[in-house]
């Protein structure tokens, strides 16, 4: 190359070649510069943060997922891809739930998404499923999530929490059954007291019996002539009804208390809540400390009213919540055990209020008292767990319990469970606020 050529070159190179950087532009470069090293710092950061919560949410040994208002489904957790019934996340994300769980009835689904959209409260339910093989049991809540910062009481999406209880499930079991035989021994006293009149009846009558049979051996002498020599008198036929009747009284009262002590599984019949409040009533007779008030039924005269569930179960919670109301209120108070048919919009209920005037509960603890262990009574009265089972065990009837109580002035406890036929409710959903309403006030 010639040098006339390669300076020709070097003119044509030096024109291209940017002018030198003002110390503005290279001040301007370098914050660019910077700027983008905190950039992708803070890129970085924001994806450990959405890893952290996603290994947070994977790490819960609960199913999780999160729906939006179009009912997609925008989070799955790690939880409900496993098991026999898992679904990968890459199959859920961005579907609707309906898509993704098509075995669920949709308009089920879609209901319970709705009552949580529209009301914001907390939904919860429990289900029976033998999906996996054996029988489990798993406690449902839709959770209201509000991401909106405009709009911040409007719900955007809604949180499905799916836990296997059947474990704490048995646990409760074995723990409302030692309930029971606690309550049980409470009630021993009675029993043996109201056993013990029965049998000293029978004892006077096969006691008057004997006399007269030896007597009637030893001469053939009238009635009249027996009295008089200090044999008592009686028909023997008269003396053996009666014995008969204390017989099958005893007979009652032990069977009674046998059924109300023997474990057996949950049942799911056709039971009329009238009868269960006649049985509670009954078993509560033979209780000493439903000898010191008056328990006054008002029943729905109308007819049954049948639910969905255990006799037995229903029978025990009614029992816990007479037994409160008769530890609350003073000897020779009224307690009012009502029971009547309830209309929720399109299906039917039915409910047992429990009624005292006794000295209530603090407004701050009213919310406590369903909490297990919660107790206000004295060590070695009350175990707090009273409550709580009774919780679990309407829960499990698809029903809802609920209280209210004014201080100095009474309690009133509801039970509401769906009517024969109808679908369960929800905690907070279907049932409209109670209101205590004292029974002088009432009357
Ligand atoms: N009818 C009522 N009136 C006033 N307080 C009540 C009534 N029912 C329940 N409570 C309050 O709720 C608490 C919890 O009741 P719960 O039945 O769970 O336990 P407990 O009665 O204390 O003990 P347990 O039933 O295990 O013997 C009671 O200690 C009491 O303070
Ligand atoms: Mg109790």
């Amino acid at each position: 190359m010639s040098s006339s050529a390669a300076s020709e070159e070097g003119d044509a190179r030096s024109s291209v070649m940017p002018p030198p950087a003002t110390e503005a532009e290279q001040a301007l470069r370098a914050r660019i510069a910077e700027l983008e090293g905190e950039l992708s710092a803070r890129v970085h950061e924001l994806a450990e943060q959405r890893r952290f919560i996603e290994r947070v949410v994977d790490s819960l040994p609960v199913g999780l997922y999160v729906v939006d208002r179009d009912y997609r489904i925008q989070a799955w957790n790690h939880k409900r891809e496993t098991g026999l019934q898992g679904i990968s996340r890459k199959r859920a994300l961005g579907r609707t739930i309906f898509e993704v769980l098509h075995r669920q009835p949709a308009a089920l689904l879609k209901r319970e998404f709705d009552e949580v959209f529209a009301s914001g409260r907390m939904q919860q339910f429990q289900m029976e499923s033998r999906a996996t093989g054996d029988a489990r049991t798993y406690r449902l809540s839709k959770i209201p999530m509000r991401l909106d910062d405009q709009q911040p009481r409007l719900v955007t999406h809604v949180i499905t929490i799916g836990e296997d209880i059947t474990d704490w499930r048995a646990a409760l079991d074995r723990t409302a059954q030692s309930e029971k035989l606690a309550a049980l021994g409470q009630m021993a006293t009675g029993v043996m007291h109201e056993v013990n009149n029965p049998l000293a009846t029978i004892a006077a009558c096969s006691e008057t019996l004997g006399l007269q049979w030896a007597d009637a051996i030893r001469s053939e002498s009238t009635n009249a002539e027996r009295g008089a020599r200090g044999v008592p008198a009686g028909d023997p036929m008269e003396l053996l009804r009666i014995i008969d009747l204390e017989v099958q009284r005893c007979k009652g009262i032990v069977q009674g208390l046998l059924d109300f002590a023997r474990p057996k599984p949950l049942r799911h019949e056709s039971i009329d809540l009238n009868a269960v409040v006649r049985q509670t009533l009954f078993v509560l007779q033979h209780h000493p400390r439903g000898k010191l008030v008056s328990v006054v039924t008002e029943l729905e005269s109308a007819g049954p009213l049948m639910v969905q569930g255990d006799a037995d179960r229903l029978v025990q919670v009614l029992m816990a919540l007479v037994l409160n109301a008769i530890d609350a209120s003073s000897d020779g108070a009224r307690i009012v055990v009502r029971s009547y048919a309830l209309s929720q919009g399109t299906s039917a209920a039915c409910a047992i209020d429990v009624v005292d005037e006794g000295h209530g509960i603090a407004h701050d603890l009213q919310a406590r008292v369903f909490e297990p262990f919660f107790t206000t009574k004295a060590p070695g009265r009350g175990t707090g767990l009273g409550l709580s089972i009774c919780y679990g065990l309407v829960m499990e009837h698809g029903g809802v319990l609920s209280a209210d109580s004014l201080v100095g002035q009474g309690s009133t406890f509801r039970m509401v469970l769906p009517a024969d036929g109808s679908p369960p409710m929800t905690a907070g959903g279907s049932v409209p606020r109670l209101s205590h309403v004292p029974l002088a006030a009432a009357t």
